[in-house]
């Protein structure tokens, strides 16, 4: 499978291709801690090209997420991603974007084993999407392997609190950081993450107090996904804020109803079908007189 990230424009669909612009890049990111008067990272997942396109000019970084395997694979957790699926993907949305980073996550599986392991699997996404850095699920534990990807030149992009890889330990969804041996192991996760060499770190699903207390810890961004108004930047699943999907979770605010637009406009086209008035005289061809 190719997984070539240079735009063919005589042959995508990028109707108009945006002109290439330079991209954001991971030391700009970083440098936005502490910047004063910053503006809030803007952090969109995105999975396939279109998308791309569209978010690439709204976003700072743009977000290669493994939530992929429920939102676009249907899969019961994120656990069944592949590499295969993360360089496919990455691939898909560097060329759909010029502007933002991208970002890629490491799916599970790929990186715990150690940090020669991670390097293998990062070096990969990296060469294959085009994308600026991966990102990690993971504490205290994987520190070294940060330490040892980033002293490497790969960035990572660090994620803390809830981290659906380990959803089975975990057991659950729910929001983390309740209990003080939490909120305090938390902290020190997000702390040692970043002293490892993470230029960012998402923090998901905790309690607010706990982002707060990070974003105050870490010398570098702190994302927030369910987590606090404070953070340095926010990052949602795209398909969730678009109304995509019937339910959503209580982080999240829909800015759109895509689910209705959809389900409006394929009932029309099932109406006009039925009723032999689509297509009409302006969607077929004539002879040429
Ligand atoms: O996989 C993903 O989409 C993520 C975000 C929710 C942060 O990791």
């Amino acid at each position: 499978m190719s997984t070539t990230y240079t735009v063919d424009s005589a042959t995508s669909r990028a109707t108009p291709t945006p002109k290439p612009m330079k991209r954001v890049t991971v030391p700009a990111i970083r440098a936005r801690k502490g910047q004063p008067g910053a503006e809030p990272l803007v952090m969109l997942t995105a999975y396939t090209v279109r998308t791309a396109q569209l978010l690439d000019p709204h976003c700072d970084i743009l977000l290669v997420g493994d939530s992929l395997g429920q939102v676009i694979y249907g899969l019961p957790s994120t656990l069944p991603v592949t590499l295969d699926m993360m360089c496919a993907h990455g691939a898909a949305v560097s060329r759909g974007s010029f502007h933002a980073a991208v970002v890629v996550d490491m799916p599970f599986g790929s990186y715990e084993v150690s940090p020669e392991q991670a390097f293998a699997s990062a070096a990969r996404i990296m060469a294959e999407t085009g994308a600026a850095a991966v990102k990690m699920e993971g504490g205290v534990a994987m520190a070294e392997t940060v330490a040892f990807l980033s002293d490497r030149g790969i960035p990572v992009m660090g994620h803390v609190g809830l981290t659906p890889q380990a959803v089975n330990a975990l057991g659950g969804y729910g929001a983390r950081g309740r209990s003080n041996a939490e909120y305090d192991k938390i902290i020190g996760d997000a702390v040692t993450v970043a002293d490892a060499g993470a230029f960012a770190v998402v923090v998901e699903g905790v309690v607010e107090t706990l982002a707060d207390s990070i974003v105050d810890a870490l010398d570098v961004p702190v994302i927030g996904i369910g987590a606090s108004a404070r953070c340095d930047g926010q990052v949602l699943v795209t398909e969730d804020m678009l109304g995509l999907f019937e339910r959503t979770p209580r982080f999240v605010k829909r800015y759109g109803d895509m689910a209705g637009s959809i389900t409006d406009a394929v009932q029309h086209y099932a109406a006009e079908v039925r009723a032999r008035v689509f297509p009409s005289a302006d969607q077929v061809y004539k002879p040429k007189d």
